[in-house]
């Protein structure tokens, strides 16, 4: 299992940034503050719960490295588009973190994917249906919740400007919260503190 030290990881972050023609100014904003984010936020996390905090930046930075395609036009999901080339490139623990930060209950809800190729959503499905998640993919995927736009917020206002976003029923989003907050829970005991005072919230 590998992943890029912090200076790959930027130049590799940067190529995802310059990568994607079809942002616009503030779009490649909020990818550079959403990301950037979640790998501080990550890296903050791992150092206090005494993890590799250099793994979690790397892992956090480049999460939605597959947002260098436009998934609309495409038709092929940022998870999968990430998780193909992390792999090509012999970052398999990305690739993985790629595929994971988006499916916290390892499950894919195939119904809200409509445009993308359901075969990739297949084939994104038997990948997370074998991989152990751990405490990296846990943690991106807690981190992920903090930032959206350029603005940081909590779990609750998170959850719902996705159901907003992506026009979900509350039993989708409710899901969604309940392992969001038992994934905080955890960090918190892993922590021993609220890690919401690490992240100055
Ligand atoms: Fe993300």
């Amino acid at each position: 299992m590998s992943y890029p030290d912090i200076t790959t990881a930027i130049s590799l972050w940067q190529e995802s940034i310059s990568g994607n023609c079809s942002w616009n100014k503030e779009k490649s904003r909020e990818y550079i503050y959403h990301t950037n984010g979640v790998g501080d936020a990550a890296f903050k996390i791992a150092e206090h719960c005494g993890m590799n905090s250099e793994k979690a930046y790397a892992l956090g930075l480049l999460h939605d490295y597959g947002k260098i395609q436009n998934e609309k036009e495409s038709g092929i999901a940022h998870f999968i588009y990430g998780y193909n080339e992390m792999l090509k490139k012999g970052w398999d623990e990305v690739a993985k973190i790629c595929i994971t930060h988006s499916f916290p209950n390892q499950h894919i809800d195939f119904a809200r994917y409509p445009k993308y190729n359901q075969k990739d959503l297949q084939s994104a499905q038997d990948i997370i249906s074998t991989v152990q998640y751990d405490d990296y993919d846990r943690l991106v995927q807690l981190c992920d919740m903090f930032f959206e736009g350029t603005k940081k917020m909590s779990i609750t206002q998170r959850i719902a400007g996705i159901q907003l976003r992506y026009n979900l029923r509350k039993t989708q989003t409710d899901e969604l919260e309940k392992y969001a907050l038992a994934n905080k829970k955890y960090f918190d005991e892993k922590c021993g503190c609220d890690i919401y005072k690490i992240l100055d919230m």
